[in-house]
């Protein structure tokens, strides 16, 4: 197992890259273009986004969300192989809902980007049905339906589709997955949003943290279940389904409610998923060790192409959550620690993802380095074990 450490400088940040050249483990694995990173950026202290494209297609990492259309992510992602997923922030909800005003926001936020850079979705809002905001709900589908037809009248919407990311609370039940159902009082939002999600063959986005259900019952939730690891798991009674880890319940549990709804068809993929390395004393389980485990765990499961019990042939989609820790981010400690990364590019910890780097990037990579040495002067080389 050999790891280089690259050390590229600019102006006033540096970025460590790891490559982390696994021959045994890992060597043999395919990610295939499915895997998802979620690229959130509430802090005051991460590389530029230049350098962060350079991380992803160091990472082969080649989809990415962001939470909302900053043009200098955009710009900086143009012309690679990364996908990207842009948000209409949740404030912006309310003007979307006027045809005009939708066209306006798309003619400036997404159209001058496309298709140099590759925006494959948008998602509006996020989290809209667990927000405690009537009026906010209550615009969330007509906002999509703004910012489709907006597409629709440009021509981009069968390049780009439209979608919300929703909190696993907007369930009422989820165990076992075959009794999942949607909160009878969101009946009235969830009914249309899925409606519109079918009509425009859009996936149903989900945050799922089995994280949040081990830190809230931990002496009672399996810790090995939780974290995808051997030897655990559950059978739901009904449909008599095997499921050896939490997260492909919870989806799964995602599409039986929508099923209930009579809407089946539509595709649940995950929009955020991680793990904190880090939390306060009463956050039982946000610690490296169990952050390295179920992203390391769950990215093996990707990398295999795994559909849920429930659509095993069909591939499921993960955006991980997230790139960086965020310092800015409020609440808990671990709401700061989800990242795989810290500001200054190093690994929070090795979760194997860089395992994937082939030869080619690598010297790729090592060439633009040495012409950034040789522009900036810095240190160029750090060795590292991981
Ligand atoms: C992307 O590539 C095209 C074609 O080579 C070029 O015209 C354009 O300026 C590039 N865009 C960016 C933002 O680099």
């Amino acid at each position: 197992m050999a790891a280089v450490f690259f050390l590229l400088k600019s102006r006033t940040l540096t970025l460590f890259i790891l490559f982390n050249l696994f021959s045994s483990e890992f060597g043999f694995l395919q990610l295939g273009s499915s895997l998802g990173i979620n690229y959130g950026q509430v802090a005051n202290n991460l590389p530029s986004p230049e350098q962060v494209r350079v991380l992803l297609t160091a990472l082969k990492v080649t989809k990415a969300r962001i939470y909302d259309t900053n043009p200098l992510v955009l710009n900086a992602f143009a012309n690679t192989s990364i996908e990207l997923i842009v948000t209409v922030p949740n404030d912006a909800l309310g003007l979307m809902m006027d045809p005009r005003q939708a066209l306006q926001w798309i003619s400036a936020n997404v159209k001058p980007y496309f298709p140099a850079t590759r925006i494959t979705g948008i998602a509006v809002g996020n989290e809209v049905f667990t927000s405690d905001d009537p009026a906010l709900m209550a615009n969330l589908v007509p906002a999509m339906v703004g910012i489709h037809s907006a597409l629709a009248q440009l021509g981009l919407d069968s390049f780009i589709h439209v979608s919300t990311s929703n909190s696993l609370a907007v369930l009422e039940s989820s165990y076992p997955p075959s009794m999942g159902s949607f909160k009878p009082e969101l009946a009235r939002f969830m009914a249309p949003l899925l409606q519109f999600l079918a009509a425009t063959r859009s996936p149903f986005w989900i945050n799922a943290y089995p994280y949040f259900a081990y830190k809230y019952d931990p002496l009672r939730v399996s810790l090995d279940y939780v974290l995808f690891n051997p030897n655990a798991g559950m059978v739901d009674p009904y449909t008599k389904l095997l499921y050896d880890n939490m997260m492909y319940a919870q989806v799964d549990a995602v599409s039986f409610a929508a099923a209930r709804m009579g809407y089946g068809g539509v595709e649940v993929r995950v929009s955020e998923t991680g793990w904190p390395s880090k939390g306060d004393a009463d956050e039982v389980g946000a610690t490296v060790d169990n952050a390295r485990a179920y992203n390391r765990n769950l990215l093996v499961r990707q990398m295999r192409g795994e559909g849920t019990p429930l659509r095993p042939n069909q591939r499921l989609e993960v955006y991980l959550f997230a790139l960086f820790n965020e310092d800015m981010k409020p609440g808990p400690t671990s709401e700061r620690n989800y990242g795989l990364y810290q500001p200054d590019g190093t690994m929070v910890y090795n979760v194997g993802l860089a395992a994937l780097t082939s030869t080619a990037s690598v010297s790729s990579i090592a060439s633009s380095a040495s012409a950034e040495k040789s522009k900036g002067g810095g240190r160029l080389w750090k060795t590292k074990r991981p």
